[in-house]
């Protein structure tokens, strides 16, 4: 089964992406609809983050297509999806560690903003950016931290800044590639929330390994293994998928991720 094709705002048809003899992703037919929340799951090595880089113009394909609105984006370059809304989150390296939670968002506001900043202009010294910056603050809750460094936050709470930064953006696609992964079990819960609460009009595709998350959070469910995707559709016909749950009861299970409890 694929996705039914129409309003999506992004889109792939046919993608393939080989490393040498090794297939990463097989004949990928995947759509993603404005405001969607959209899980893509499969076991360790399926080929998620290679869609995600494939996606956002990380990696080139093989073959076969990505639309944004329609149109093939081959031709543009990370930051011109960026421009046009497609938006991953950053790995937690792109932050300034010795910069405050809302410095650091500042700079990306500012960017996108296309406001100056640096040695004579420094940061903050913008009124229209700080605002927006501390509604992005406000929006992933971390109103409580704002002022303080990157490096004295807990992890889970440094992936909020990244969410935020993705944010300050403006995305109308957001590709979060296991956004809690790391994060202590007592923490996570504010991962999950602040995705929960994030505006509906942005179309959101999670890869997540927790099936609680998954099953609170997507309506709607693509299974990649081995590269292909094995099935796609509402939760309740992805959890009642035979092919699916022999994934999942075959080896899906203790490889670290903590999936798949109480959905099988
Ligand atoms: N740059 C690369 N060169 C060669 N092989 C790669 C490269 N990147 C990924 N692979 C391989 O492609 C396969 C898919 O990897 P990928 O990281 O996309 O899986 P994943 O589904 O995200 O796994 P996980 O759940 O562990 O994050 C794996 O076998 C991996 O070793
Ligand atoms: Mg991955």
């Amino acid at each position: 089964m694929t996705d039914i094709p129409g309003a999506a705002v992004l889109e792939t048809k046919g993608l393939c992406k080989n490393f040498g003899a090794l297939v990463v992703a097989k004949d990928i037919d995947f759509a993603l609809e404005p405001g969607a929340r959209h899980a893509v799951i499969g076991p360790n090595g399926a080929g998620k983050t290679t869609f995600v880089n494939l996606l956002t113009g990380a990696l080139p394909p093989t073959s076969g297509a990505v639309l944004l609105d329609g149109r093939d984006i081959a031709g543009l370059a990370e930051h011109e999806r960026v421009k046009r809304g497609l938006v991953r989150t950053f790995q937690i390296n792109t932050l300034f560690n010795g910069l405050t939670v809302l410095e650091n968002i500042y700079l990306t506001v500012a960017e996108r903003m296309g406001v100056a900043t640096g040695l004579f202009r420094p940061v903050g010294s913008r009124p229209e950016v700080v605002a927006e910056a501390e509604r992005l603050v406000e929006m992933v809750q971390l109103q409580d931290d704002a002022g303080k460094t990157i490096d004295e936050l807990p992890y889970g709470r440094q992936r909020l800044v990244e969410i935020a930064i993705a944010l300050a953006l403006e995305p109308r696609v957001l590709l979060l590639d296991e956004p809690s992964a790391g994060v202590p079990g007592a923490e996570s819960h504010i991962i999950l929330d602040a995705i929960a609460a994030l505006p509906a009009d942005i179309a959101i595709m999670i890869i997540e390994h927790d099936m609680d998350v998954v099953f609170r959070f997507a309506e709607r469910i693509t299974v990649l293994v081995s590269g292909a995707v094995l099935a796609s559709g509402a939760p309740d016909e992805i959890a009642a998928d035979e092919r699916v749950r022999a994934v999942y009861l075959g080896h899906g299970h203790g490889q670290g991720h903590g999936q798949g409890q109480g959905h099988g």
